[in-house]
């Protein structure tokens, strides 16, 4: 049981708790599904960047993927070896690339031909060998939120099967490139398998195909994506997860390499906001919080579900919005849910807050982000102080006239 009373006490609110011993199970859990095999879990940091919970996965053996250089500073500084980092995403500036080749990580994701012509570049500027892998487009619908899909040819991301052969090739001619990756990643909170399974096939076959060109593929990045219930999804289980990767690679003898965000740290955090008031406006009932779309925007923008309790509270529930204090209609937690009647100073637990909340959080309104706190071995320890308004401002002071 955790104290969120004392937690309030304090650190305040708006707060952000993590489990970290929660952390650590999930973690091997998936860890031990890709036994039989050779695996890296890379934990994708978008998720959660916080510096103590990368260097606690860190801690438990896990890579990172990044996608920004911003990212991959924070890998090393948690203590990630160059050795277990990959660099994904679409747009990376030359400066990024360069970075990232100096740096030596594992290997950069490529996601264009234009992309692999400029790390050929940067990477002959230092006379270095830049190891890639290219993300392939399955063109598979992962079924799941539009804005979370990200493997079919109407998205931004990856190439097409025969623009990825061009692509090693025309890295295996390189005297400055080493194609030692392929990867896919079709979407975010995944709950079913065969999508996932078919791309692993497609992708697994143009393994074979490579090998054939003598070009050896060593690690099968399969993304991330795995969901967690935010509310009755039926989940993927890992250990199903990896006989289907698997089934697809036969005898292939490659490394996996998963990069989970949401299913690592997703469940292990809490978001914990006070009741500042309750008003009726009509027939409508809102109670209003401390947080706001600023501090855990997944509501707004993707009409997200993330329940909600109200501790210590056994009034009669009735329907209500939960929603913060920032001047947006937009701005709410949850919608027509049943909630108890409150008192200023309430609190309210918000769940599965672990993955893309704090991550995504703003100044917007000039509101300060909210704290962080790690629960290990029974302890709290504060892992991200809360900002203050000279935070905010710090970086346009010195220019008012
Ligand atoms: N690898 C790649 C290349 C990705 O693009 C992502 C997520 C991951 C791994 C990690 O995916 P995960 O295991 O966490 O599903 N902001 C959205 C989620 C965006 C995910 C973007 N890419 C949300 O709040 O649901």
């Amino acid at each position: 049981m955790i104290d969120f009373k004392t937690l309030s006490d304090t650190y305040d609110t708006p707060l952000y708790i993590y489990d970290f011993d929660y952390i650590s199970t999930k973690y091997s859990e998936l860890k031990e599904s890709f036994r039989a095999k050779k695996s890296l879990i890379c934990y994708a940091v978008k998720a959660n960047s916080n510096l103590s919970v990368i260097k606690h996965l860190a801690d438990l053996g896990a890579g990172c993927d990044c996608v920004s250089i911003g990212e991959v500073r924070r890998a090393f500084l948690a203590g990630v070896s160059s050795y277990k980092i990959i660099f994904s995403g679409v747009g990376k500036r030359d400066v990024e690339i360069k970075e990232a080749i100096e740096k030596d990580i594992l290997m950069i994701n490529l996601e264009s031909f234009a992309e692999l012509m400029r790390v050929e570049i940067m990477a002959k500027e230092l006379g270095k060998i830049a190891r890639i892998s290219i993300r392939v487009n399955p063109n598979i619908d992962p079924k799941t939120h539009p804005y979370i899909s990200t493997g079919l040819s109407e998205n931004k991301f990856g190439v097409d099967i025969e623009d990825a052969k061009r692509m090693y090739i025309k890295a295996k001619n390189s005297e400055f490139l080493d194609p030692v990756g392929i990867h896919f990643h079709i979407g975010s909170q995944l709950t079913e398998l065969e999508p996932i399974q078919k791309s692993s096939e497609i992708v697994a076959d143009l393994v074979r195909n490579l090998k054939v060109l003598d070009i050896n593929i060593k690690f099968f990045d399969i993304g991330g994506g795995l969901g967690i219930r935010y509310k009755d999804e039926v989940l993927i289980k890992p250990y199903d997860y990896a006989q289907a990767i698997f089934s697809t690679l036969f005898t292939l003898d490659v490394t996996i390499i998963c990069e989970p965000g949401r299913f690592l740290v997703g469940e292990s955090g809490y978001f914990l906001t006070k009741v500042l008031y309750e008003k009726q406006n009509g027939d409508k009932r809102f109670v209003i919080v401390d947080g706001g779309m600023n501090d855990l925007i997944r509501p707004s923008l993707y009409n997200a579900y993330h329940d909600i309790e109200v501790l210590n509270n056994e009034n009669e529930k009735t329907l209500t919005d939960v929603v913060g204090p920032v001047c947006e209609s937009g701005d709410f937690f949850a919608k027509n849910i049943e909630l108890p009647k409150t008192e200023h100073n309430d609190l309210l637990v918000i769940k599965n807050a672990g993955a893309y909340c704090y991550t995504m959080s703003s100044n917007y309104n000039t509101r300060a982000k909210a704290a962080e706190v790690a629960l290990e071995n029974g302890k709290d320890r504060l892992i991200r102080k809360r900002e203050n308004f000279e935070d905010m401002i710090a970086l346009e002071k010195e220019f008012i006239k």
